[in-house]
């Protein structure tokens, strides 16, 4: 995704963290963020092309062997040179384990791995393997090499995924107001799918995280809605905005609940009943 939907599923996760949660989280955003968890959330593609940071790109996403529509962590979950586990699911699986030890770690007072990064890497990672090109084909870089149009603009197909759909969104329906969008997505949530949150927030890895089952998600909506009728050189306007805006929105809303089920469970000071 790029700034408005990592903004949006950030601010959501706050409205869902619980106290102790919170207070980890507030304990760990750098000053800058203001105690706000959404002001970092696109850090992680803030740093991605400078040169100290570099390694950290490939962690964005995982990409599939092209046409099957599905997703395995062995076979999939590597880098461009095949370093095995540098992928998205491999980063959210490493920070949320660091992530794990700031309770050891606290009194202790041996810090290990730098918490506040891992933290701003996860926040910003179980956004972006919600988001279905993220978790796209090998062959088209996630639909980074489809040139389409979107409406009069040439662009690529992974660009509208990202950004093109929620911007458009932004403009037609909420007057390129932010908080009236995140509003909207927010009382979809406690009213539309009220009933998924829970089934939504599940998840009985060992782990305490489960971004397996988010990319297989995204492969599958990626098949069925990103590269259905979007072959290069189409032009996608109304027909393919307004079919697909509900898909983005529903991933924006359930990364938002996931990333703060994800928040609850490794920050919890009793550990939770199994
Ligand atoms: N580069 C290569 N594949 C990619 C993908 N699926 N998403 C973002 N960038 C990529
Ligand atoms: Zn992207
Ligand atoms: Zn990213």
């Amino acid at each position: 995704w790029g700034k408005e939907g990592h903004y949006a599923i950030c601010k959501i996760a706050e409205g869902f963290l619980n106290e102790d949660a919170a207070t980890t989280v507030k304990a760990l955003l750098p000053d800058y963020a203001k105690g706000d968890l959404a002001a970092v959330c696109s850090w992680a593609d803030e740093i991605r092309h400078n040169f100290h940071w570099r390694w950290s790109g490939p962690l964005h996403y995982v990409d599939t062997p092209d046409f099957r529509c599905n997703y395995e962590y062995c076979r999939d979950c590597h880098d461009l040179s095949g370093n095995k586990d540098r992928c998205v699911t491999g980063a959210i699986f490493n920070y949320s384990m660091q992530l794990m030890t700031y309770h050891e770690s606290k009194s202790t007072s041996e810090w290990k791995y730098n918490l506040t990064e891992a933290l701003m890497f996860l926040s910003h990672f179980i956004g972006d393997v919600h988001q279905p090109l993220h978790v796209g084909f090998t062959g088209d870089a996630g639909g980074n090499t489809i040139i389409v149009r979107w409406y009069r603009r040439k662009t690529n197909l992974h660009h509208v995924w990202d950004d093109m759909i929620i911007d458009s969104a932004l403009k037609t329906f909420y007057n390129s107001d932010r908080a009236i969008m995140i509003q909207a997505l927010q009382r979809n949530i406690t009213d539309g799918w009220s009933s998924d949150i829970a089934s939504w927030g599940n998840c009985s890895s060992e782990y305490l995280v489960c971004p397996d089952l988010y990319a297989s998600e995204s492969i599958n909506l990626a098949c069925k809605f990103a590269y259905r009728n979007a072959t290069p050189g189409s032009t996608l306007s109304d027909d393919y905005f307004l079919s697909r805006l509900p898909v983005v929105e529903k991933r924006l809303a359930q990364s938002g609940v996931r990333l703060a089920a994800t928040l609850n469970r490794l920050f919890a000071s009793k550990p939770l009943p199994s």
